[in-house]
């Protein structure tokens, strides 16, 4: 049965939530679900904001009839091609078959890449600034690309102000009932999780995402709809800032994040005893993680919140711990910078974890590596914890 929600008195929400789906893109855990956005503005001309994922394809046609009530579908905007929004487009050609695809040259390559029906009598091409008209509402297109992959666009409606983002603005996490960022307690509620989405999924492309919320000042953008997640009606520059920060790779919080990778718990001991230092020095608010515990994506996006990171790791085949190996790489992948960091490293009968770490992280944009480097051989003895203590300082100092 349809499940569709009215966001103004023409533009309905058609999409849904999906709790079962374990891992996004098969990657990233999503425990609280996920939502996939689907808009319908009905006009003289109707016209729907991208698909659904096939997981929830069942209810978005229930969805989508519904909320056309017998009219024609005349368009579909692809905004993003990724499968989370395009896997069910080829049923909607089967069940829409007069409707006008609206995508870029790029979107409509893509469109080719993964689908085989007739594309080429159906395609409505658009560039950056074209309007397209539906009646009362008129449509333009803004290219976005990277944000997340090189065919993204942003479609503005200046009628109902609304800007449909795509990826930009989306979170983890699945609908219960409310829709719009004003009915939760988003800073609460889901702000981790947007973080978590942000900096795992379109992280890596904090320039692209400035150069979009560049084009976003000069437009009067009232109703933000994103693809996945709450739509923002209310203190929508507030949302903005984040973006902004998480685009430059500017720190939200001055605090410390230690993650540690430890093989019997001596690494897990040096860490603790970081911690311990710094909460006695008056450092609030520090955060820990095991890495073979946490999955990466909830540390990377931690290390997106905070300023100073402490990476601590034994040394496991004469390597970085593998573990920590692959957040580290998370880290780089994701273009990380403004950050300043400090290594713990440890190791029975050759240490090399810290010198390695240090090679992955010292080549980002902009890092501050803070020269207390603290080795361990086997477990904490006095004159490491002479040393831990000299870090805690150093740290102390950089936070002011
Ligand atoms: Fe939500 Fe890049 O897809």
């Amino acid at each position: 049965m349809f499940c569709t929600q009215n966001i103004t008195d023409d533009i309905i929400f058609v999409g849904g939530s999906d709790r079962r789906l374990s891992l996004f893109e098969n990657a990233i855990p999503i425990p609280n679900g996920i939502t996939y956005n689907s808009y319908i503005v009905l006009d003289e001309k109707t016209i729907l904001l991208d698909t659904v994922d096939k997981a929830i394809s069942a209810l978005f046609f229930e969805n989508v009839a519904h909320a056309l009530n017998g009219k024609k579908l005349d368009y579909v905007v692809i905004n993003h091609m990724e499968p989370d929004h395009a896997a069910t487009l080829e049923e909607l050609i089967l069940r829409y078959p007069e409707v006008t695809i609206v995508g870029n040259n790029k979107t409509f390559n893509m469109i080719k890449q993964f689908f085989t029906f007739d594309i080429d009598s159906r395609m409505h091409l658009v560039k950056e600034g074209d309007v397209l008209s539906t009646g009362a509402h008129s449509f333009s297109f803004y290219m976005a690309p990277m944000v997340h992959w090189p065919e993204v666009m942003v479609t503005y409606d200046a009628t109902s102000k609304a800007l449909f983002t795509a990826d930009a603005f989306g979170t983890f996490k699945a609908f219960s009932g409310n829709i719009f960022a004003d009915q939760v307690n988003f800073e609460r509620d889901w702000l981790d999780e947007s973080r978590r989405y942000y900096s795992n999924i379109v992280g890596k492309y904090g320039m692209q995402t400035t150069n979009l919320l560049k084009k976003m000042d000069t437009l009067d953008v009232q109703l933000l709809c994103p693809l996945h997640g709450p739509i923002w009606r209310e203190n929508i520059s507030w949302y903005v800032n984040k973006y902004k920060k998480w685009g430059s790779y500017t720190p939200e919080d001055k605090t410390v994040v230690i993650a540690y990778g430890s093989i019997y718990g001596n690494t897990e001991n040096a860490a603790h005893i970081l911690a311990n230092k710094l909460s006695q020095k008056g450092i609030c608010n520090i955060e820990m993680y095991d890495t073979s515990v946490t999955h990466p994506s909830y540390i990377l996006s931690e290390a997106f919140r905070v300023s100073h990171l402490v990476f601590a790791s034994s040394t496991y085949n004469g390597e970085i711990f593998q573990t920590m190996q692959t957040l580290l790489h998370d880290v780089v992948e994701h273009n990380m910078q403004n950050r300043t960091v400090a290594f713990i490293e440890n190791g029975t009968w050759a240490p090399q974890s810290g010198k390695k770490m240090k090679a992955l992280i010292e080549p980002l944009k902009n890092m501050t590596i803070l020269d207390t480097s603290v080795s361990i051989k086997s477990s904490v003895k006095t004159e490491q914890l002479n040393l831990i203590d000299a870090l805690a300082t150093q740290i102390v100092e950089s936070l002011k």
